[in-house]
């Protein structure tokens, strides 16, 4: 009834075969990934470490900024190169796959075929040919496609991307998300709650539930809104923190942030993208709010959550910005004091309505705001680590120093990296650590038991 599940019984047709595969992007393209893995293997295939060692390599790819893709063009330059010396097949799927499709063939005559998001499903399909000639699959799809929780090949033990919607709506005008993963569609509720139930049976603590713009969640069954689904999250045994990402500012409704304070699991940690903290220049982007109306929706979060911890993504240099606009940005940096944030240049994307504006801002000129926003967010930092000087705060500790053995690391509820000495070994467990020192970017101490 309305859920749609493509299984394919593949019956080990894949046994054998060996695949690498490569990632750029976003959090769900990192989720996306290990998707991909789990449907290979569940054909029969095996995951390998290293392109050198693969029949098919795959390269994931992400197309918000030009940076992105070139990276993703040098890779290719690379894995073309090696291809001339060993035989193999070579894949690109994820964003730039679907916006780009038989293009990728001209631009590296290496790469074989081109799967978009909404094609992962078929990819055993193709493998089992004998030949892949120049193949391209990037129809998207109006309805979700389930592949199963179990088909997720996970790196982590402690902490999980869980996939709630996919496709954006909101058609901001710098950005290409809306042309590579469609219109929004939305995961049924049951299985993102089996995936749930099954990961807190395999020990994970965590679950970060993602989507281009988690807000707008409606369960397709009932409507249930993102609120409903965190209350019904929070009640899953074994699982400790609930986070979710991302959240658009203009669909922030209070009953999100009311089911934030009531539910104990959930985090009070967001992440919220301003963009930019001026009101013409949000305008232009499309982005539906002005500077007035974010601040307002940060005050009764704060409000609400005296402690909550903020993070946000800013673009500087976007088309008409000026020192006063850019001078807006840092202003409510100051106010706001954000945890952490993620900065970027502006740059054109195709088909999004900004590469028809002037890219007026000189690359200096964007170099130089990049600079002076980064280092007066640094000084922000340094001073909130430092109020967590002295402190006992609870960590979820995810891994080990590649350089200390007894050095570990993990995540605060604020999402501050924090690394901490041990005797004993917690990963996969939480932490009482006590905050000895820090830099604008961690925070460091000693485990206590
Ligand atoms: N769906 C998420 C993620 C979008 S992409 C969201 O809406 O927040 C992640 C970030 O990349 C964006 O928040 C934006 O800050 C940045 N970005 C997107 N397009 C860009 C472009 N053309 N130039 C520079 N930065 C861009
Ligand atoms: Fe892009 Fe805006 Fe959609 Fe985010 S909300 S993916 S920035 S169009
Ligand atoms: Fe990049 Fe696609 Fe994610 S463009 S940011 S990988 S949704």
């Amino acid at each position: 009834m309305g859920r749609n599940v493509l299984w394919l019984t593949m019956n080990n047709d894949l046994e054998g075969l060996r695949f690498f595969i490569h990632t750029f992007g976003c959090q769900m393209n990192e989720n996306d990934s290990e998707r991909v893995a789990g449907i290979l293997s569940r054909a029969g295939a095996q995951k390998t470490d290293a392109p050198e060692g693969a029949d098919v390599v795959l390269v994931n790819t992400c197309a918000v900024r030009k940076k992105s893709e070139e990276k993703l063009f040098s890779l290719l330059g690379r894995l073309a190169s090696l291809k001339t010396k060993r035989d193999f097949r070579l894949g690109v799927i994820g964003c730039v796959a679907q916006l780009r499709r038989s293009e990728l063939f001209e631009r590296n005559p290496a790469v074989d075929f081109v799967f978009g998001p909404d094609n992962y499903l078929e990819l055993p399909r193709l493998l089992t040919q004998a030949r892949v000639d120049k193949f391209v699959s990037t129809c998207w799809s109006r309805e979700w496609h389930e592949s199963g929780p179990e088909s997720i090949l996970r790196a982590d033990r402690t902490s999980a991307y869980v996939t709630i919607m996919e496709g954006c709506d909101n058609f901001c005008s710098y950005c290409v998300v809306p042309f590579t993963r469609g219109r929004e569609k939305f995961r049924p509720l049951g299985d993102t709650l089996a995936e749930v139930k099954s990961l807190a049976e395999s020990g994970y603590k965590e679950v970060q539930l993602l989507g281009q713009n988690v807000n707008s969640y409606r369960n397709p069954q009932d409507g249930q809104s993102l609120a409903g689904l965190l209350e019904l999250v929070n009640q899953i045994r074994g699982i400790e923190w609930v986070r979710f990402i991302t959240s658009h500012p203009k669909n922030f409704s209070p009953d999100i942030a009311r089911a934030m304070k009531d539910c104990a699991k959930v985090c009070h940690q967001l992440h919220l993208p301003l963009q930019s903290g001026s009101t013409d220049i949000l305008k232009k982007m499309n982005r539906g709010y002005t500077k007035d109306e974010y601040l307002a929706t940060i005050e009764s979060l704060r409000d609400l959550m005296p402690d909550i911890s903020l993070s946000t993504d800013v673009i500087v240099g976007f088309p008409g910005e000026t020192e006063k606009d850019f001078l807006e940005t840092l202003g409510v940096l100051d106010k706001v004091r954000f945890t952490n944030i993620f900065s970027f240049r502006y740059s054109p994307r195709p088909r999004a309505a900004a590469a028809r504006m002037a890219d007026d801002v000189p690359p200096e000129e964007k170099k130089k705001r990049l600079i002076e926003l980064q280092n007066f967010q640094k000084s922000i930092q340094l001073e909130i680590n430092k109020s967590f000087l002295g402190r006992r705060i609870r960590v979820l500790c995810t891994g080990r120093s590649k350089k200390d053995a007894q050095v570990y690391s993990g995540r605060s509820e604020a999402y501050q990296v924090v690394n901490f000495r041990s005797a004993r070994d917690f990963i996969g467990q939480f932490v009482e650590v006590q905050i000895l020192s820090c830099g604008p970017y961690s925070l460091r101490g000693e485990a206590r038991d």
